[in-house]
This record gives C-alpha cells, sequence and structure tokens, in this order.
C-alpha cells in the first residue's frame, strides 16, 4: 500500500482504490526491476551477440539498440507493460481525486485564510507549448486545470503512488536529499533568498524552507493548478513558501535578487532552447557567489548505451520529448552562454535523505561524484545526479 499522504490536503482513499494502488505499485515494481532484469538479460545473452555476428562490431549507439530491440518479444512485452503501468498509475487515483474535489477547496481555502506565504497568480500569463501540448509522462490534461486544484491534486496523489513509496510520506525525498547535501557540502553558504524552478505542487520546495528556516523562499512554476494546490499543502506543513506563477524562462525577479536557484526533474521537460534561457534568467537574478542547484536526470556521456537506450523509453513512449535531447547535452555547454564559468560549474550524486541515517548521509555528501548501476529501477538504495554552478 502507498504510504498515504501526510498534509491537510490528503484525502481518504476507499479500499477498492487501494486496491487498486498496490496492484499498479507491484505491476511498476515488476516491471522496472524483474522484466528489466530479463530484458537486459536476453540484450547481453542473445541481441547484443547477434549483432556483432551479423555487422562485425558491437552496438555503437543507444538508437542501434532501441532499432534492435523494436523486433525483440521481450522489450515489447516490456514496452507495453510498462506504457500500461504508467497509465493506471494516474487512472488508480483520478476518480477517487475528483469525488474529492470540492473537500479539497473546502480545506484549502480554510488553510490558506491564515497564510504564513503567499500564492501570486498570473491569469494573463501565456503557458508554453511543453505544457498546453503534452500530457506528460502521460498524465491525462498535463500540469494546468485553470481555476481548480485538480491537476495538482491528481500529480500529488499521482506520484505517490508512481513513486512506491520511495519519496517518502511527502514525496519530498528529492528536495530534502539536495537540501541537506547543500547544508553539509557548502557550510558556510547560508541563502537568504531561494527559488524553486518548476516547483508544480512545491513537494520539493517545501524542504529549502526547512532546511533553511532563515531563508525566503519562493517557488515558480507556470501552471496555475499545482500552484494553488501547492500553497495550501505547504501551509498545511507549518511552512511559509511564496508561489508564484512565472516562467522560468523570463522570471519577474529583479537583478541579483537570489541567492539560490534551484530545480528538481524541471530541465528534461523544456527544450534545450528554452534551457538556454532559464539559464540566461538565472545568471541575472543571481547575486555575486550565489548558486544554482540542478536536479536530473544523470547525462549520456556517464552511461553505457544500453543504460541510454534504457532510458530512452520515456522519450519514445511516455511523452517525454525533450528528456533525450538533455541527457545528450552538455549543461555547462548550455549555461556558458549566460555567463557562467566552467570552474564554477560541479557534479555530483547524493544518497536517498529520507533512507540514509544523518551521519552517513553527511559522510556520503562529501564523497566525489560516483554512479550506481541501477539506473531506472526501483530500489531504495538510489543516488540522485545533480550538478550546481557557482555565480
Ligand atoms: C516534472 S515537473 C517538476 C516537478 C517538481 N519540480 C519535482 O521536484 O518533482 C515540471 C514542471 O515544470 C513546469 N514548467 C514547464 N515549463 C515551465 C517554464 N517555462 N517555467 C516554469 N515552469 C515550467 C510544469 O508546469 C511542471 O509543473
Amino acid at each position: 500500500m502507498p504510504e498515504p499522504l501526510q498534509h491537510g490536503l490528503k484525502i481518504d482513499h476507499a479500499r477498492d482504490s487501494v486496491a487498486r494502488q498496490d496492484f499498479v505499485i507491484g505491476l511498476r515494481r515488476y516491471v522496472l526491476n524483474d522484466l528489466a532484469e530479463a530484458m537486459r538479460r536476453r540484450y547481453d545473452d542473445q541481441v547484443a551477440p547477434a549483432f556483432a555476428r551479423r555487422q562485425g562490431r558491437p552496438f555503437e549507439s543507444q538508437d542501434e539498440i532501441h532499432r534492435e530491440m523494436l523486433g525483440n518479444t521481450t522489450f515489447q512485452f516490456y514496452s507495453a507493460a510498462r506504457y500500461n503501468a504508467q497509465e493506471m498509475s494516474w487512472r488508480s487515483v483520478i476518480p477517487e481525486v475528483a469525488s474529492h474535489i470540492d473537500e479539497i477547496a473546502q480545506k484549502a481555502a480554510a488553510i490558506t485564510g491564515t497564510a504564513q506565504g503567499s500564492l501570486t497568480l498570473d491569469p494573463s500569463l501565456e503557458l508554453p507549448r511543453n505544457v498546453t501540448e503534452l500530457d506528460v509522462h502521460l498524465m491525462p490534461g498535463g500540469y494546468e486545470s485553470r481555476g481548480d486544484y485538480l491537476a495538482g491534486a491528481v500529480y500529488d496523489n499521482g506520484l505517490t503512488v508512481f513513486s512506491a513509496g520511495l519519496l517518502g510520506p511527502h514525496i519530498d525525498d528529492i528536495g530534502q536529499s539536495f537540501a541537506h547535501y547543500v547544508a553539509e557540502r557548502f557550510p558556510e553558504f547560508s541563502p537568504r533568498r531561494i527559488v524553486d524552478c518548476g516547483c508544480t505542487v512545491g513537494h520539493n520546495s517545501v524542504p529549502w524552507a526547512q532546511t533553511f528556516p532563515g531563508a525566503q523562499v519562493h517557488a515558480i512554476d507556470v501552471a496555475s493548478a499545482p500552484l494553488r494546490y501547492g500553497h495550501a499543502r505547504a501551509e498545511s506543513m507549518g511552512v511559509p513558501i511564496h508561489f508564484h506563477q512565472m516562467d522560468a524562462t523570463s522570471m519577474a525577479f529583479e537583478d541579483e535578487s537570489m541567492d539560490l536557484v534551484v530545480s528538481a526533474q524541471f530541465l528534461h521537460e523544456v527544450s534545450l532552447k528554452d534551457i538556454r534561457r532559464y539559464f540566461a534568467e538565472c545568471y541575472r537574478v543571481l547575486k555575486p557567489g550565489g548558486m544554482l542547484i540542478t536536479m536530473e536526470l544523470a547525462p549520456a556521456r556517464y552511461m553505457q548505451p544500453y543504460d541510454c537506450f534504457y532510458l530512452d523509453w520515456d522519450a519514445y513512449y511516455n511523452r517525454e520529448p525533450y528528456y533525450r535531447a538533455f541527457r545528450n547535452a552538455d549543461a555547462l555547454e548550455l549555461a556558458r552562454p549566460a555567463g557562467f564559468a566552467a570552474e564554477n560549474f560541479f557534479e555530483f550524486t547524493v544518497p536517498q535523505y529520507t533512507k540514509t541515517e544523518p551521519a552517513e548521509f553527511a559522510r556520503q555528501a562529501r564523497l566525489d561524484l560516483s554512479f550506481d548501476n541501477y539506473c531506472g529501477q526501483l530500489r531504495d538504495d538510489m543516488r540522485y545526479y545533480g550538478f550546481g554552478l557557482r555565480k
């Protein structure tokens, strides 16, 4: 059973709904762990040797592997099962969320009546096509549902099922891990103003405010429904965050007004052109000495072609059209035209904060870059990849 959400907008899921969610979690574990391992064995034992015999050389790229695997029944079965499990993650929560949406709105209104943080919406903001034209990761309707809480509630509850408990009860393990990484690795750095870009429901924004209680934390997204939901969510946890409907590629913040700009799983959902514009904005809003911290998919250059092929699945079949281009790109090269210097670029991996003893987390946060061999799997011992830039 997924660990129920622990905040003021949580809804009580009926037993048949919980059973459906349990099934989806089991199916995703089976697909992403067992079937993925079986597919890897099939690749090592049959597909790669057959290709090498035929071509007189091994596979050279992820695309070659993908083309070959398209005709392989194990891949076809894996792919069909994974696509269905993805759709089922959302479907396992949508009816319940939809039937509780008025209750969520009432709770949100009561919670935000005495808000310490704020919500600033901009109905005139033109939403980018990557949000309006895509049901990203097969999420019905995408991120926006103007005028209500639906998209935020679906995302929050759906991610809880999708992540199968790996992200902790507040699905905030990524934010916790990166905020504590910064606190451990840069003890002299004490940010006063932080902004989280592409925050969705702010689940990973909250840990920055908890870890740096003296800081004013802002969280921005182009979609209004997740922000409206996220504002009430954060307030219900007693964490003041300032949510803004704002485009990260054209921020309304003053020049040199931020100490720290962060994002999690944001860049791989926008085009390379918009990533360049985002870095330019980060450079503009950061104070001298300020820091940019990004949690993202690990770059293709650190992986074998098979692992790249494996991760490319999302780009081909999960409505993540920018995923592949982002992983194949060099973040530093995208950031340099903005003004960031190569010597101020650093990469790191962090363990999961909510699954690791604090002393062990602190030790590992100081280790040099290292990658695990379990990319794309649902495991308790995974590490996140990140990169940073100092201005
Ligand atoms: C994968 S979600 C990020 C999830 C979240 N940060 C996390 O930690 O799990 C990507 C978010 O970026 C938002 N987004 C897309 N383009 C944007 C842009 N140009 N400016 C701000 N937000 C954007 C989407 O609306 C969506 O909420």
